[in-house]
């Protein structure tokens, strides 16, 4: 049976006596073929494995999806005891943000970039809860998608600048099969939006292909992208279309070594995000 823990002494307790090595998936709910990748993965190489379920208010800004976010608590432990977790951390808001909280981690640099200078405070939310998740929780490795690349990116940084000791496991972006990444936030699409948003990973394909085929000046790559999007009616704003070195999250002007190139764009009143790695520093034929 799973275990379903709600309150952090209870969750730390049932970690220290966990045989290790211990993985944890950090979730929002809402889950879905990408959360299930994670925890998957997290099975395969670990002795326990803990998801959390936690829609986690500071990384909402002012008019964002709080309350509306998708919940279904009751599906996502269903899925999560046929997948063979362990545990579920399923703490209230009042148990990771008790009356008077307000110690923050903030990133600096990277987190101000791409969803950082478009979605104010999101990362310091993100690193916040994560942080605290590692603390409560403490895993030999934690499970990420690739699916949140800057995400991604940041919690690394994390680990490396605190000395968590937390092994961080990016997984790659599980799509549907016309190449729409998966995300709890494609409910919000209907039927044709839903087909129609497939455009943003076609964009990127294309722009990877210009890439192996000699292209490395970033903004060729970018207008590709800009020009594919705006060849579909649906897609009603393009955020940002970035090429930046993975480390940093600088802008690059021409790929060598490994960047990612990534989109965020609004299909109706959807905002989407995508990325795809391209390594530079492989020989390209
Ligand atoms: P959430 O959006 O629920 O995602 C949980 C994890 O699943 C993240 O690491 C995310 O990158 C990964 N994921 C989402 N869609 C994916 C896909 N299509 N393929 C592969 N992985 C995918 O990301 C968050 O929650 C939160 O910010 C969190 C880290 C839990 C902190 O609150």
């Amino acid at each position: 049976m799973i275990k379903v823990i709600h309150n952090i002494e209870d969750m730390t307790l049932w970690s220290n006596n966990a045989d290790k090595s211990l993985g944890l998936v950090p979730t929002m709910g809402a889950l879905h073929q990408g959360h299930i990748s994670l925890v998957r993965q997290a099975r395969s190489e670990n002795a326990s494995v803990v998801a959390s379920i936690f829609v986690n208010p500071t990384q909402f800004g002012d008019g964002e999806d709080l309350d509306t976010y998708p919940r279904d608590l009751g599906v996502d432990l269903d899925v999560l005891e046929t997948e063979g977790v362990d545990a579920v951390f399923v703490p209230n808001t009042a148990e990771i943000y008790p009356e008077g909280y307000d110690t923050w981690i903030d990133v600096g640099n990277i987190a101000d970039k791409l969803e950082g200078r478009l979605r104010k405070g999101h990362f310091r939310g993100v690193a916040t809860v994560v942080t605290k998740l590692f603390c409560v929780v403490h895993p030999n490795v934690g499970y990420f998608g690739q699916k949140d690349g800057q995400q991604a990116v940041i919690i690394k940084r994390i680990v490396r600048d605190l000395n968590l000791g937390v092994t961080v496991r990016v997984c790659p972006t599980i799509r549907e099969y016309n190449g729409l990444a998966l995300s709890s936030r494609n409910v919000y699409l209907n039927e044709k939006e839903k087909l129609d948003a497939s455009i943003i990973y076609t964009a990127l394909i294309k722009a990877e292909e210009m890439w192996r085929h000699g292209e490395i000046e970033s903004q060729r790559l970018k207008s590709s992208v800009e020009n594919t999007l705006r060849s579909c009616q649906s897609i009603t704003a393009i955020e940002y279309v970035s090429v930046a070195d993975t480390k940093t999250l600088n802008e690059v002007e021409k790929v060598d070594g490994e960047v990612m190139i990534s989109v965020a764009a609004r299909i109706g009143s959807v905002r989407l995000i995508d990325n795809l790695i391209l390594d530079g520093s492989e020989t390209t034929d």
